[in-house]
C-alpha cells in the first residue's frame, strides 16, 4: 500500500458540499440493485448526517491527493431520542459515517480516515463511536478490523459500536 502524497485534514465550510456527496457514495446498493438519484439525499432520515453541519459534536475529516483534492471524507455526529438516525446508540456516541471515491477504495485511505478519526473523537472527549453498516458491504471487515462490534440490528443493517478507552 503506498499513500505518498495523500493527507488527511480537519474538514472545513468549503467542504460540505464534499460531504454531501460522500454522503451519496456511502449508500449501500447490492450488486444488481440500481444506483438511486441523487434526489434521495434530500429524505430526511439520510439528510440529518449532513444538514446544518457545524453543530457541537461534529467532526469530519477529509483525504486529499497529492494535488489537494479531496478524495474521501469520514464525519461524526451526536443524535438524541428525538432525533435518531441509523446506527444511533446513545446521546454520547457520535455515529460514523465514510465514503472514498470509487477510484480511490481499496488503497488504504479508508483505513486511514478511520484511524484518524478513532483518535480525533478520543481527542475530543468522546468514549465510543457507532455506525450502521449493511452486513453485505465488504466494509464491515474495516470495522471489525478496528474493533467495531455488532450491537443490534436495525431493518437489514447492523449497528455497531467500539469504545476508545483502549485506543
Ligand atoms: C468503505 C470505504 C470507505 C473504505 O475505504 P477504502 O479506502 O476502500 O478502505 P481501505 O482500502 O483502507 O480498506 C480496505 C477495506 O475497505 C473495504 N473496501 C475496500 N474496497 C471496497 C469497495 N470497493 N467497496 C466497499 N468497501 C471496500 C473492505 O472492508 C476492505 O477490507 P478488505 O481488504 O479486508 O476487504 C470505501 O470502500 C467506500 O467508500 N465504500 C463505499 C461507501 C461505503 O460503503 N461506506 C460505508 C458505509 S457504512
Amino acid at each position: 500500500m503506498n499513500l505518498t502524497g495523500y493527507k488527511i485534514r480537519t474538514a472545513t465550510e468549503q467542504d460540505i458540499d464534499f460531504l454531501w456527496e460522500m454522503l451519496y457514495q456511502a449508500i449501500f446498493i447490492a450488486e444488481g440493485d440500481v444506483k438511486p438519484s441523487r434526489e434521495i439525499l434530500n429524505q430526511p432520515d439520510l439528510s440529518k448526517y449532513v444538514s446544518n453541519w457545524g453543530r457541537q459534536g461534529d467532526i469530519a475529516l477529509i483525504a486529499t491527493d497529492s494535488s489537494e483534492n479531496p478524495v474521501g471524507a469520514i464525519w461524526s455526529r451526536l443524535f438524541d431520542e428525538t432525533n435518531k438516525t441509523y446506527g444511533f446508540i446513545d446521546k454520547n456516541t457520535p455515529v460514523l459515517s465514510m465514503a472514498v471515491l470509487p477510484e480511490y477504495r481499496g488503497l488504504g485511505l479508508g483505513t486511514l480516515l478511520l484511524n484518524e478519526m478513532i483518535r480525533t473523537a478520543k481527542d475530543s472527549g468522546f468514549t465510543s463511536l457507532s455506525l450502521s453498516v449493511d452486513p453485505n458491504n465488504p466494509a464491515l471487515r474495516l470495522y471489525e478490523r478496528q474493533g467495531f462490534v455488532k450491537v443490534g440490528i436495525d431493518g437489514t443493517s447492523w449497528d455497531m459500536m467500539t469504545t476508545l478507552e483502549n485506543k
